[in-house]
């Protein structure tokens, strides 16, 4: 079927116990799998319902069932943003699901916001996280720490940056969810433009950075922040307290800067500290065409 995935993937995620990821990718929408639940994004209502009638397809020719649709409307304005809504399936079970990817287990909640709490299109780079094994983690913008889940999974110490004290308390879940201690791993609600240059002052250094924004922020101590504009100054501050042989990821899912820009940017930066460095980019994934994941690229010290 056009625009879905095809059943041999659906196999092979099986096999590397991996039960979340995209199913469909359409200019109107997308459908992304979350256990035995789904979640319909779409950009209009006629979208939706197209969408909701190749799934019922494409679930009967896999033979893969699934308990609850969840339906996500995806606005062109951030306040616009809200909760996926339940179209089919049982109101009375629980909003919130455990998932693996790979053998880690993350808690995913349909009810908490706009996004569920795993974004699948960083599967490559977790994995590069756990392969390089680094000793300590800057893990900035960091969500529900599904990075220091990983690298913490691999031996590495933590600390973990978010304005949301409450993403950060489903991080924490998340390291308990994989029987991890959380004594080496810190969770500090701030802003990362302000924490970055104290983090440095202190003398902290880390062996990995992950560098993931929102394409916008506010806070209450920095002005307003755009990627675009903010991504270098970041960066900058992000080599402060950066080891020798750091390796960084820039990410971003702000569709005007693609991994060449984010490149340019990363060699601008580079050149400005006179150090020295190399890129490398994940694996492309199998269930994201190309220009539908965030992009992203990672950034070897030398
Ligand atoms: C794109 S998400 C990061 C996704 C995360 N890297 C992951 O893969 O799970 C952006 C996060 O940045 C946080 N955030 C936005 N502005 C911030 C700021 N100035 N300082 C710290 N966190 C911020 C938001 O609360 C949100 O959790």
């Amino acid at each position: 079927m056009k625009d879905w995935i095809d059943f041999g993937l659906v196999r092979d995620f099986a096999t590397e116990k991996t039960d979340a990821y995209r199913l469909c990718t359409k200019p109107e929408g997308w459908v992304e799998r979350y256990g035995g639940d789904v979640v319909v994004s779409y950009k209009s209502e006629a979208a939706r319902d197209q969408i909701l009638h190749e799934l019922d397809e494409w679930s009967l020719l896999s033979q893969e069932r699934f308990g609850r649709i969840f339906g996500r409307y995806l606005p062109k304005q951030n306040p616009e943003r809200h909760p996926p809504q339940l179209i089919s399936g049982d109101p009375n079970e629980l909003l919130h699901r455990t998932i693996v990817e790979r053998e880690v287990c993350y808690q995913v909640d349909f009810g908490a916001g706009y996004s569920v709490g795993l974004f699948l299109d960083q599967r490559e780079n977790r994995s590069f996280v756990r392969r390089a094994g680094p000793r300590r983690l800057l893990n900035c913008f960091a969500y529900t720490c599904s990075f220091s889940v990983v690298a913490g999974m691999a031996g590495a110490e933590t600390v973990n940056v978010d304005l949301s004290k409450k993403s950060l308390n489903r991080g924490r879940d998340n390291f308990m969810l994989n029987r991890l201690a959380t004594d080496r791993h810190r969770f500090v609600a701030d802003d990362v433009l302000v924490l970055l240059p104290r983090l440095a002052r202190r003398g902290e250094r880390f062996d990995m950075i992950i560098l993931d924004p929102p394409t916008f922020s506010r806070s209450r101590t920095s002005r307003a922040w755009q990627v675009e504009q903010g991504f270098e100054n970041l960066l900058l501050a992000a080599l402060e307290v950066a080891e020798r042989e750091a390796k960084i990821l820039l990410a971003t899912n702000c569709t005007r800067l693609n991994e060449r820009t984010l490149e340019v940017m990363g060699r601008f930066c580079l050149k400005a500290i006179r150090r020295a460095g190399a890129f490398h980019r994940s694996p492309s994934l199998p269930d994201f065409p190309p220009g539908a994941a965030a992009s992203s690229l990672w950034m070897i010290l030398r």
